[in-house]
């Protein structure tokens, strides 16, 4: 693979990708659930917003225990979405933007709903046996192993007409496919030929990491610093259920294919510190995942230093020909409004924005959403339903998406399947548009700046030593320099001027994340406000 300062930049390299959760971004036929043609019809936010592709969560047809991850056909759509001719249209509107479209793979398990499993779990001689996880019960009875499932319990379900346990990693509702068999790999080609041939754009695939299993299922060793308030599954290490070399041979064999497809994007799912994470690049000649998730800003506590250390430490583990990411919320996490405040949401956006690597933005964050009560009666995430005592509750970060002030928030014409948002009536899209000071104006401030500073897109980037509460760097490209520096606290800071280097001539500022910068320049006293983030541009020489 070439050296990325060789050659033109990928379209996932420059770009910004934008994750829409379906059922919550907009929907089209007043089900309360969102649907393809409701996302077609706001595709002109995306636009306005100034993204450049958008992953979508699964649409497959699904049982939806787990909402789409419990996939029981992969070539198809499911109902409360459309279907494939209204996919088709999505796809062609997405491409009419100049936008491209992410698809979400699930390779580490498909719905127990699935054909191949009701097959597969038909007799012990099924063809379609081996296409999932089955064994015998321990000797003396019970699970095979002592594999702990993410949603908490035994990774194992007995399945009484055979006798044997089946393997889930997740519910048990998701059998886990069993990637050893060839037939499977075979079929699961099959299934991104099928999308790659409908023009998708690449894809995102679930829990990568997961999808090879020990050949042995040796228990996983004991792990010894586990504290009541995780989850369960961290009471062992999971050295033996994820992580397995098989896996990287089996991301080298969807590179090959993402590439003779050409210009396609593979974003890997994986959550593992950063010296394995990296493996997951592969090498250049044997290239894995273009982007193996980097969970790194979620994970990080939010103080200047922290966050200093994690990117020195990301960027330091990368190799040379690996390309950086970042995602700051997601489905699966809480809204970054909700752990850091709204003036500090503020910040984390140019954070994202301004870090050398491709960012992924999730639905809802342009506008700042914040904490949702979910009230238990409508709790809907099984992971929340089983384990409703560690409070990390999915909901919160998957209620839709408010459009305007009109009942349901445009979202839709019923009550949605989740709330809203309770300050839905003062913070939504229609109006955060036409305030000049909201934060979906900063993102599009943001994003449109990102777009046309190549320091931004391609540059490098030198962390500078500041004070504390002040994180800072240095981004260039060419002898195009940007200063990103922003406040982490409520109080004034200086701005880390001394540390540029000694010939500085000058700087202007171009981006505040306090209010809209007229005319380029603001006269400012080398101090940054309370919870100020600014992009300055340097005069000077190296
Ligand atoms: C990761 C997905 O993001 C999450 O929502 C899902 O529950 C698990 N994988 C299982 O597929």
């Amino acid at each position: 693979m070439e050296c990325p300062s060789q050659r033109q930049p990928a379209w996932w390299e420059t770009g910004v990708i934008y994750q829409i959760y379906p059922r919550s971004f907009q929907d089209s036929d007043s089900d309360g659930v969102g649907d393809l043609a409701g996302i077609e019809s706001r595709l002109d936010h995306l636009v306005r917003l100034g993204i450049d592709a958008i992953w979508l969560s699964p649409i497959y047809p699904s049982p939806m225990a787990d909402f789409g991850y419990d996939v029981a056909d992969y070539c198809d759509i499911d109902p409360i979405f459309g279907d494939l001719d209204g996919f088709d249209r999505l796809l062609a509107a997405v491409h009419a933007r100049g936008l491209k479209l992410v698809l979400d793979f699930v390779p580490n398990h498909s719905s127990d709903q699935h054909p191949w499993f009701v097959e597969s779990r038909a007799s012990r001689d099924n063809p379609k046996r081996d296409w999932y996880i089955w064994r015998d019960p321990a000797p003396g009875g019970g699970p095979p192993n002592n594999w702990i499932s993410d949603f908490g319990g035994s990774s194992w379900q007995r399945d009484a007409p055979t006798g044997q346990y089946y393997l889930h990693a997740f519910l048990k509702q998701q059998p886990d496919l069993n990637w050893r068999n060839p037939e499977l790999r075979l079929a699961m080609m099959s299934v991104l030929r099928f999308w790659l041939d409908r023009g998708v754009d690449g894809f995102r695939m679930d829990v990568l990491w997961h999808i090879v299993k020990d050949a042995s299922l040796r228990n996983n060793p004991i792990n010894r610093d586990w504290t009541s308030d995780r989850t369960e599954r961290d009471r062992l290490i999971q050295t033996y259920s994820t992580d397995q070399p098989d896996a990287h041979k089996i991301a080298c064999d969807f590179r090959a294919l993402a590439d003779h497809y050409g210009d396609r994007v593979l974003i890997g799912e994986i959550c593992l510190p950063n010296d394995r994470l990296v493996q997951w690049y592969g090498t250049a000649e044997r290239p894995q995942v273009h982007l193996p998730v980097n969970f790194g800003l979620m994970e990080t506590q939010w103080n200047a230093s922290a966050l200093r250390r994690m990117i020195a430490d990301y960027e330091a583990c990368l190799p040379a020909f690996g390309w950086p990411n970042w995602v700051i919320g997601s489905h699966d996490a809480p809204r970054i409004a909700a752990r850091v405040g709204d003036s500090q949401a503020r910040i984390a956006a140019m954070l994202l924005l301004t870090l050398r690597g491709t960012p992924t933005l999730y639905q809802g964050d342009e506008i700042g959403i914040g904490e949702v009560c979910i009230p238990r009666d409508r709790v809907r995430d099984p992971q929340d339903l089983r384990q409703p005592e560690l409070g990390i509750g999915r909901d919160r970060s998957r209620t839709p998406i408010p459009w305007d002030d009109h009942e349901f928030a445009g979202f839709s014409t019923v009550d949605p399947w989740l709330p809203l948002n309770d300050d839905w009536r003062d913070r939504n899209v229609a109006m955060q548009s036409r305030n000049s000071d909201s934060i979906l104006s900063l993102y599009q401030t943001l994003l449109s700046f990102r777009r046309s500073h190549p320091a931004l897109t391609s540059g490098n980037l030198t962390l500078i030593d500041s004070a504390d509460d002040v994180l800072a760097y240095e981004r260039q490209h060419g002898d195009q320099r940007l200063l990103i520096a922003m406040n982490l606290s409520d109080q004034m800071r200086p701005l880390p001027l001394s540390s540029l280097d000694q010939k500085l001539a000058g700087t202007d500022v171009l981006v505040s994340t306090l209010r809209p910068v007229t005319g380029g320049d603001r006269p400012h006293d080398e101090t940054l406000e309370p919870n100020e983030g600014l992009i300055l541009k340097i005069y000077g020489q190296h």
